[in-house]
């Protein structure tokens, strides 16, 4: 019915943007759209007016016996209700296409890069990685679903200052036991502990940078450590990404442009893209009204800005991509602004780079979440979380099941709460998070999608 709607709709509009979709509001229809506007615009006439036209339009083209009523509903809605033939039609389509329904009947011909989740290696992943990783996840799968080609492009967080600090920390404090162990957890208390001895020593603010200096320069020990350090954060990574059912194509992150880094910045020199400013240097972005652009700091360091505009070069030169998602929170915002400008000025065509953003995850009170409550959470200890508290939904629900089948039922439920917990809600708001409304039975959740599904697939095999 969608799909007979839209292309009916798109005859009359030509490829305009409306919004075809399941209205919120109960009452107002099966489905809902905005054309009228759209075409009130183009004819230069009132929604109204614009809206009784397409109302004519698709009475007269539509399939015999397919829309019960279509409401015109002010300013200039149109609601849309289905004849009870119409939608056991759909039904029965639904059935022969199985797992197909949905497809384009044409795979599209695109390639798309989506770049998601990125966590910083030797750091937990913090809440913000877990939406990314999540929202990323599900639009790389819709996008491969359309026959799309696409690639999933996890870019890590693996190079910066921070670095000299935990190789300096690791020298003095490291355990490697305890990094073979729990990698993460070990490199975030060197991490904590570098600055906290820090504030009563300053000096080894200077060490830290000496010992970055030398990473960049090829140090072999201290490339070893790095080496380390980024290897055993991948394999911790990876056990949440095995249990959330999730790969990546591409695992370059920002340490492999390093070495492109200074003939880019004296290149954006060159072409007057960029200039000195303090003896750091920045690129302007006075005409487009945002912050200045800082690419390589006094220091000599250079800058996230600086590695992602050599990593979209990098991927627009290697991959001919129609489209790059970067799906990562609201608040690097003006970073991608300033990325895709830069990139504009610099005359790449990267018209199809986007910013996919979301808000925060905020606690149950819509407080910021504290540290301990999970702002830096281990990924893996929100799974468990999540699986363990199925599982005593489970154990309640269904005493009698095996033991195997208890343990599967609440992976499945788990993990789909969380999954579903995140992609249910607006991306663009911050949401709550909340064990009980997630994993609730009743109304909105994953686990009441589950359970009607099964409850349908059981009426089917009877
Ligand atoms: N690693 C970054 C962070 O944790 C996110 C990277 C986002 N992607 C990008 N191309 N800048 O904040």
């Amino acid at each position: 019915m969608f799909e007979t709607v839209s292309e009916l709709l798109e005859k009359k509009l030509g490829k305009a943007e409306f919004m075809l979709a399941i209205p919120e509001i109960a009452g107002r229809g099966h489905l809902s759209t905005n054309a009228a506007f759209l075409l009130a615009e183009a004819e230069h006439t009132s929604p109204m007016k614009a809206a009784s036209t397409l109302k004519e339009y698709l009475e007269a083209n539509a399939p015999k016996s397919f829309f019960h009523t279509i409401e015109i509903a002010e300013p200039g809605f149109l609601n849309f209700w289905f004849t009870r033939e119409a939608i056991e039609g759909e039904f029965a389509k639904a059935l022969k296409a199985g797992e197909n329904w949905g497809k384009p009947p044409k795979p599209i011909k695109e390639r798309v890069i989506v770049e998601y989740s990125q966590p910083n290696i030797a750091k937990p992943m913090h809440v913000g990685h877990l939406r990314s990783t999540i929202i990323g996840d599900a639009l790389a799968n819709i996008l491969a679903f359309t026959g799309r080609n696409v690639t999933r492009w996890n870019y890590l967080g693996d190079w910066g200052t921070q670095f000299g600090k935990l190789i300096a920390a690791y020298k003095k404090w490291g355990d490697e036991e305890k990094l073979k162990e729990t990698p993460i957890e070990e490199l975030n208390r060197l991490y904590v502990k570098f600055h906290e001895e820090a504030e009563e020593h300053p000096e080894l603010e200077e060490e830290g940078r000496a010992e970055f200096k030398k990473l960049e320069e090829g140090d072999k020990e201290n490339r070893k450590l790095w080496d380390k350090f980024k290897e055993e954060s991948i394999k911790e990574f990876n056990e949440a990404y095995d249990i959330l059912g999730i790969h990546f194509d591409e695992w370059i992150g920002e340490s492999f442009y390093e070495k492109d880094l200074t003939p880019l910045i004296a290149r954006l020199l060159k072409e007057g893209i960029a200039r000195e400013s303090e003896g750091a240097i920045i690129i302007p972005f006075e005409e487009e009204g945002l912050a200045p652009g800082l690419i390589r700091k006094s220091d000599g360091a250079t800058l996230y800005l600086t590695r992602d505009i050599a990593n979209l070069e990098y991927r627009l030169k290697k991959y001919k991509p129609d489209t790059i998602l970067y799906v990562v929170d609201n608040g690097q915002s003006l970073h991608f602004q300033q990325l895709f400008a830069a990139a504009r000025k610099i005359g790449l065509d990267a018209k199809g780079a986007h910013h996919v953003k979301f808000g925060l995850v905020l606690a149950e009170d819509m407080k910021r979440l504290s540290t301990r409550e999970g702002r830096h959470i281990s990924l893996m200890g929100v799974m468990e979380e999540a699986v363990s508290r199925a599982r005593a939904i489970v154990d309640e629900k269904q005493p009698n099941l095996r033991e195997k089948e208890k343990a599967e039922i609440a992976d499945v439920i788990g993990i789909g709460a969380l999954k579903y917990n995140d992609l249910s809600q607006n991306r663009m708001s911050d949401i709550a998070f909340s064990w009980d409304k997630m994993l609730s039975l009743e109304g909105n959740s994953g686990p009441y999608l589950q359970y009607t599904y099964s409850r349908m697939r059981s009426i089917l095999r009877k």
